[in-house]
């Protein structure tokens, strides 16, 4: 496995919420909001501001298909940009993940 593939997961294993994010993208600051807004604790690492930032990014495309920032997991889970963070949330789904613990 390469470096930056095993940062990338591990990242993904050790922070329950992880967001990719970059420091100057829209929906990246909303995606922190949010989170902020339900009192739940993440781990965002700004693309931009890593060195590794562009091998990240490709990364998250191979494993995901998805390029664009933010990229949120939740307990390991892919949930995806921005409007999926919403749409899981007004679903009522977003509680759910957060709450299901994998180490149960
Ligand atoms: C977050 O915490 C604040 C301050 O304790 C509280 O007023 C608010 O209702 C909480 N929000 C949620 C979604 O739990």
């Amino acid at each position: 496995m390469t470096v930056v593939r095993e940062l990338v997961k591990r990242l993904i294993a050790e922070n329950p919420v992880m967001v990719f994010s970059k420091s100057y993208c829209p929906y990246c600051v909303r995606t922190k909001d949010l989170f902020d807004d339900l009192n739940t604790t993440y781990k965002a690492v700004e693309l931009n501001d890593h060195d590794k930032g562009v091998e990240i990014q490709e990364e998250l495309k191979s494993l995901t298909g998805q390029r664009t920032v933010p990229n949120v997991f939740i307990h390991g889970r892919h949930i995806g940009g921005f409007d999926a963070l919403t749409n899981a949330n007004e679903a009522g789904k977003l509680k759910e993940y957060l709450e299901q613990n994998p180490n149960l």
